[in-house]
C-alpha cells in the first residue's frame, strides 16, 4: 500500500472532507489542504500550490468558489501543469453540470497531460445542511428565484465515493462521470420533504432574481460570490440540468442515494435541530 499521500484540495469542504475520511478509512495517507491548513493552499495565491503538491502522487481537486468565475479555467490549467511537473499521476476534478466555463476548466485539465477523472455534479443535497441554504431551513423560509425547475440533487457522499474510486482504481481514468441523484424535484418539493421530516414549518418562497441579488448584497456577501449566485440562478436553473445522469451507477455499479435518504440521515444527525 502506498505511503505517499493523496492531496485533497478543499479538505474541509462538503466533498473534500468526505473524500479525505473515506481515503483514510481505506488506510491511505492523505494531505487535506485549504487556506487554514499547514501547508496552506489558496487558489488566489499560486505560490501556495507547489508546497501542497510536493511529495503527493494524486489529487482530489475542488475549486473555490466555482470553476465558472473569471480565472477559474486559467487556475486549473496552471495547477494541472504544476501537478504534472511535480510528478502526480492522477487528478480527480469536481466540476458543475451545465456550466460552460466549468467545462472549459475540465478541458484544461484534460489537455495538461496528467491522467484525469472529472466528476461533474448537479446541485448538492448538502447545500440544505452544510451550506448557504442551512440558514433558510433553520429560520423556516427558503426564498429563492428557482421557479418550478426540477433539479436532480446529488449527495456529497456519492460524489466522494465516485472520487475515491477514481483515485484508487485504475479503470476510471480519463472519464467524465456526470453525477446526479435518482430523482429530479423542485426546490419547493425539497423544502417540503425537509419540513415533513423535521416536523417544523419551513416554506419555499419564490422571489424575483433582482430581490435575491439585493438580499445577497445587503448580507454583504463578496461581489464575486453575488455574481456567481446570480449566474447560477439566472442562467443555469433553466431546466438544462433536469435530466438524470448516470455517473454514480457507471462508476460504482450501484444507484445513487435518494434525496429522502439524505433528509432522513440529516435529521438523525441533528443538524436541523441544533440551537443557533
Ligand atoms: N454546491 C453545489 O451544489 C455544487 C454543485 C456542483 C459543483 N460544485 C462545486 O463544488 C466546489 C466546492 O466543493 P465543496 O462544496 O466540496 O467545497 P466547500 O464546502 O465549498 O469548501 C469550502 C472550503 O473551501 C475552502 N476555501 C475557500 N476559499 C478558498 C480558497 N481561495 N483557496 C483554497 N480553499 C478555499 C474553505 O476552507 P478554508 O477557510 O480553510 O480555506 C472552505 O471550508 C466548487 O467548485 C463548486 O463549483 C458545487
Amino acid at each position: 500500500m502506498s505511503t505517499i499521500p493523496i492531496l485533497v484540495v478543499g479538505g474541509n469542504g462538503k466533498t473534500g472532507r468526505r473524500v479525505n475520511s473515506k481515503l483514510q478509512a481505506l488506510g491511505l495517507p492523505t494531505r487535506p489542504v485549504s487556506r487554514s491548513t499547514s501547508p496552506a493552499f489558496d487558489w488566489t495565491k499560486p505560490e501556495t500550490w507547489g508546497p501542497a503538491l510536493e511529495g503527493t502522487h494524486a489529487a482530489y481537486v475542488s475549486f473555490q468558489p466555482d470553476l465558472a468565475v473569471p480565472g477559474g479555467v486559467e487556475a486549473i490549467a496552471a495547477f494541472s501543469a504544476l501537478a504534472r511537473e511535480k510528478g502526480l499521476d492522477h487528478i480527480v476534478l469536481l466540476s458543475g453540470r451545465g456550466e460552460e466555463q466549468a467545462q472549459r476548466a475540465e478541458q484544461a485539465l484534460q489537455d495538461s497531460g496528467v491522467s484525469w477523472t472529472v466528476v461533474r455534479a448537479s446541485w448538492f443535497n448538502q447545500n440544505f445542511s452544510e451550506s448557504f441554504l442551512l440558514d433558510g431551513v433553520m429560520s423556516g423560509e427558503i426564498a429563492l428565484p428557482a421557479g418550478d425547475v426540477r433539479e436532480p440533487f446529488v449527495d456529497a457522499d456519492d460524489i466522494a465515493d465516485v472520487a475515491v474510486a477514481a483515485l484508487t482504481e485504475i479503470g476510471h481514468r480519463n472519464r467524465v462521470y456526470e453525477v446526479t441523484g435518482p430523482r429530479a424535484i423542485t426546490f419547493a418539493q425539497a423544502v417540503e420533504e425537509i419540513a415533513v421530516a423535521t416536523g417544523r414549518p419551513i416554506r419555499y418562497t419564490q422571489i424575483p432574481l433582482e430581490t435575491f441579488v439585493d438580499g445577497l448584497r445587503q448580507a454583504e456577501l463578496p461581489d464575486d460570490l453575488v455574481g456567481l449566485l446570480e449566474e447560477l440562478f439566472g442562467t443555469n436553473l433553466d431546466g438544462r440540468n433536469t435530466p438524470l445522469a448516470h455517473g454514480v451507477e457507471e462508476a460504482l455499479a450501484r444507484p445513487p442515494r435518494d434525496f429522502s435518504d439524505y433528509v432522513r440521515k440529516t435529521v438523525e444527525q441533528g443538524i436541523w435541530s441544533r440551537k443557533p
